[in-house]
C-alpha cells in the first residue's frame, strides 16, 4: 500500500518534471492540500469549504483558477485584507495550488429558492 502510493507519487513528479518544464502546472496535490487547509485555512473557512466566520468566503466548488488568482493577488498586494493579505505571504506556489485543488475538489449541491 504504502510503496504504491510512493510510486504513484513518484510517477505524478516524473509526469511533471517530464510534461511541464517552464510551464505553471495548475495542478495540486489532493492531500497536501487538504493538510495545510486543516492546519491554516479551517478556521475561517472550514475544511469543506463552507466559511465558519461570516466575513469569510465559502471555498467548495471554487473554480481552481479564481482560488489561485485570488491568493496570488492577496500575496501579491493587488487585493488586500487585513487577514487574507498576511495568510497569503505565507503561502509557496505550490501550497496555494494544493489548496486550490482541495477546495475546488469539494464537490457542492446547488439548490435554487423557488
Ligand atoms: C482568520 C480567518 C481566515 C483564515 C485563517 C483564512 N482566511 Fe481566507 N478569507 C478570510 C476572509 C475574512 C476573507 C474575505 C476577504 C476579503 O473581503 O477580501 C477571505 C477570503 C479568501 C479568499 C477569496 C475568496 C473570494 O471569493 O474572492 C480565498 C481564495 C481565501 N480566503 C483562501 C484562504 C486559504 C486557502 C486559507 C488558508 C491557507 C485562508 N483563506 C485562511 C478569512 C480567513
Amino acid at each position: 500500500m504504502a510503496v504504491t502510493k510512493r510510486l504513484s507519487r513518484l510517477a505524478l513528479g516524473l509526469v511533471f518534471a517530464s510534461g511541464l518544464a517552464g510551464e505553471r502546472a495548475f495542478a495540486g496535490e489532493l492531500s497536501a492540500g487538504k493538510a495545510k487547509a486543516e492546519a491554516t485555512c479551517q478556521v475561517c473557512h472550514g475544511l469543506d469549504g463552507r466559511a465558519v466566520i461570516p466575513m469569510a468566503a465559502n471555498l467548495s466548488g471554487q473554480q481552481k483558477e479564481y482560488i489561485i488568482a485570488q491568493l496570488e493577488a492577496y500575496r501579491g498586494g493587488k487585493r488586500h485584507h487585513e487577514q487574507m493579505s498576511i495568510i497569503a505571504k505565507m503561502l509557496t506556489d505550490d501550497d496555494i495550488e494544493n489548496v486550490a485543488e482541495w477546495y475546488s475538489s469539494i464537490e457542492i449541491t446547488i439548490v435554487m429558492p423557488e
